[in-house]
């Protein structure tokens, strides 16, 4: 009994022994042999994906901000309304409500920066002068820290431009003396197209008469 016990014993025993470097072979073996593919499979398409993915991240976000007035002309207060909550744990814009983290930003827009009575402003915001303009409003807002590096604005920005450009459309809402917004967006595009075939014209009808 005990002989045969031990007999089925070794026998179990070198049956795992067999599995488990036959595992190991298989392993060792297909070590050898995966990583060339995986090597050359590396070197023909990843390379390409990752700097096609960053230049289009960083681009549009980082580098260009399109004209905002444009796209303040055609955002409306209500979208500018639901944006606004992500500042209204900070700001209130009632007249006369008492300032928050931030200050009251009722009528902000065309209001010299950091200015207003009773809110204590960091150096670096009001090193910013000047009047509050859509330009600058925008600016600040996409990235607080453009403008006022040492400012204590705790907020990442409004990397959307339509966002940015509602944010902007609610606070002239509740800023009575805001500026009217410039003009620019029936001219700018106009200009080129207007230019383009009025030189080609004069070339043209000159040596026909
Ligand atoms: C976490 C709190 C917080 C949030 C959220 C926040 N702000 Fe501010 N904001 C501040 C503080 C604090 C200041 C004063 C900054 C300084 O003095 O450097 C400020 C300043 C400003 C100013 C300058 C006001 C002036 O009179 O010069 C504007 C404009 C402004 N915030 C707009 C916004 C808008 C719009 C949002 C939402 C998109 C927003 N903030 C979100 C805290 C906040």
């Amino acid at each position: 009994m005990s002989f045969l016990d031990n007999r089925t014993f070794q026998a179990v025993v070198s049956a795992f022994w067999l599995a488990f470097l036959a595992v190991l072979g298989v392993n060792i073996v297909g070590n050898l042999i995966m990583p060339e593919h995986e090597t050359v499979e590396k070197f023909g398409y990843p390379v390409e994906v990752p700097e096609v993915q960053t230049a289009a991240a960083s681009g549009p976000a980082e580098t260009a901000r399109p004209n905002i007035i444009p796209l303040i002309a055609v955002a409306t207060v209500e979208n500018g309304a639901t944006v606004f909550r992500k500042c209204q744990s900070c700001h209130s814009v009632e007249e006369g409500a008492k300032p928050m983290t931030g200050p009251n930003l009722h009528g902000v827009v065309g209001r010299p920066v950091g200015t207003l009575a009773g809110f204590n402003f960091t150096e670096s915001l009001k090193a910013i002068g000047g009047e509050w303009s859509y330009q600058k409003l925008d600016d600040y807002l996409e990235n607080p820290k453009h403008l006022a590096p040492k400012g204590s604005m705790s907020f990442a920005g409004l990397k959307k431009h339509d966002e940015r450009a509602a944010a902007i459309k609610f606070l002239m809402s509740v800023s009575p003396a805001a500026p009217p917004l410039p003009e620019v967006p029936a001219e700018a595009p106009a200009a080129p197209a207007e230019a383009a075939p009025a030189e080609a014209a004069p070339a043209e009808a000159a040596p026909a008469k």
